[in-house]
């Protein structure tokens, strides 16, 4: 078969599986193309995305004014390596933080390779600036966190089948509950602690949502302890929650329902996925001069960080959350989206109860013990014409495009609601 050639879904899924490593467990639908909040598979049937690839799609796929900026960077410079200067990273740069409001940004890929980033300026501050002695830093992380998925980073989480068989882990991760902040203050009472890295949602748990004042509260007690306040936002960040972030209020928010205050102007930011609309990997960390500073040529680097496509789709992405008032459109229909959905609660025992902040929401399922039911349940909803995926057995998270009008977002809930009405185990 030339490889290029037109295949069916089952060609494709059976190619994956005889030639992918399976380190994933896709619902069996194949996609080829992708317009807004729509995605549609090889033989032409059309779906909502309600997944917006793990919320790095916040605007929409192919955004043309995205796609432009990749297309017209592309013909003129992709890659320069850091060995030289660009004419594209200081303007992205200075566009990201004043967008953010910090004093400077540290360009990476993925999700993963940001947090960390964030761990060794964490840990590098540490010794700099505090004064811990050598390598004796620690960092503070919660249970059920997901940071990605490198072994510095499953060494801070507790999942079973991220960790099994691939330590030995590093040291150094002290884990408390998430929504604690009485473990959180008892954490702190180490002088080793350089930092505490939190998502303010939990996302891939099961969006579980803390209480409202734990973010504020979490952030003031690493203050009084000169401790760093890490925001994992990279799934929770750009608009997702009906905030420019979701640790905030941030000043520079255009959100009106943004105070203009922040609550929590975090110590160190951690972005990626949305941050170039899910058209390119673009991570970022961002911190002000006193943190930042302690990185010197030769402690941290990228071939591809920051490499001039990468700052001409973000610049182009993060325009599109301002222009299209993504934040309040996020809030608008979340707030939408959860009162149709606590009316489904009354009225099935199939669903427990929905959670969720802006276009990050999920339903928890009455499930039987291997989570068949929530699985069946998104096979049913493809075949409805939505595409979304349980995460952790019972759970369904639900994260459309954030550029999805009301009429929509109706349309999805009546797809969802007639699923789940009709289910039969
Ligand atoms: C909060 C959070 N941090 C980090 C990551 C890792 O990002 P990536 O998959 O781009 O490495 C994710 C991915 O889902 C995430 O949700």
């Amino acid at each position: 078969m030339a490889v290029l050639q037109h295949i069916t879904s089952q060609e494709a899924i059976d190619l994956e599986n005889k030639y992918g490593a399976q380190n994933y467990h896709p619902l069996p639908v194949v996609l080829s193309r992708g317009e807004g909040v729509f995605v549609w598979d090889v033989e032409g049937k059309k779906y909502y995305d309600f997944l917006s690839a793990y919320s790095a799609v916040n605007q929409g796929h192919c955004h043309p004014k995205i796609i432009n900026a990749l297309k017209n960077q592309a013909e003129n410079l992709t890659l320069t390596s850091r060995a030289f200067y660009n004419d594209m990273l200081g303007k992205y740069e200075k566009f990201a933080t004043e967008f953010f409001g910090f004093d400077k940004l540290l360009p990476m890929n993925t999700g993963a390779e940001a947090v960390e980033t964030a761990l060794k300026l964490a840990r590098k501050w540490g010794y700099e600036k505090k004064g811990i002695p050598a390598n004796k830093a620690k960092i503070i992380v919660c249970q059920n966190n997901f940071h990605g998925r490198t072994i510095s980073i499953i060494s801070a989480s507790n999942d079973p089948v991220a960790t099994e068989n691939f330590g030995p882990f590093t040291p150094g991760m002290l884990s408390i509950r998430y929504n604690d902040i009485a473990a959180l203050a008892e954490a702190l009472k180490d002088e080793h602690v350089a930092a505490f890295m939190v998502e303010p949602i939990q996302g891939e748990a099961g969006v579980y949502v803390p209480d409202e004042n734990y973010i504020k509260e979490a952030f003031e007690l690493c203050k009084s302890k000169n401790v760093l306040f890490i925001a994992d936002e990279v799934q929770t960040g750009i608009a997702r929650t009906g905030r420019l972030l979701a640790s905030c209020g941030n000043c520079s928010c255009s959100d009106k329902n943004c105070s203009g205050v922040p609550d929590v102007k975090p110590d160190v930011l951690i972005l990626g996925k949305a941050i170039s609309g899910g058209v390119f990997p673009v991570s970022a960390v961002l911190a002000n001069n006193d943190i930042m500073e302690v990185i010197r040529p030769g402690n941290h680097g990228s071939t591809f960080g920051g490499n001039p496509l990468a700052c001409a789709v973000a610049i182009a992405a993060l325009e599109v959350v301002k222009e299209e008032n993504l934040a309040e459109n996020a809030f608008q229909l979340g707030e939408l989206f959860r009162s149709e959905m606590q009316k489904l609660v009354a009225e099935t025992d199939l669903v427990r109860l929905v959670r969720g902040k802006g276009l990050l929401n999920a339903i928890v399922i009455n499930d039987t013990e291997d989570s068949s039911t929530a699985w069946n349940i998104c096979v049913a909803l493809k075949d409805n014409g939505l595409l979304a995926k349980p995460t952790h057995g019972n759970i369904i998270r639900f994260a459309p495009p954030l550029v999805m009008t009301k009429e929509e977002l109706l349309d999805c809930i009546s797809i969802i609601r007639k699923t789940i009405l009709q289910f039969k185990a």
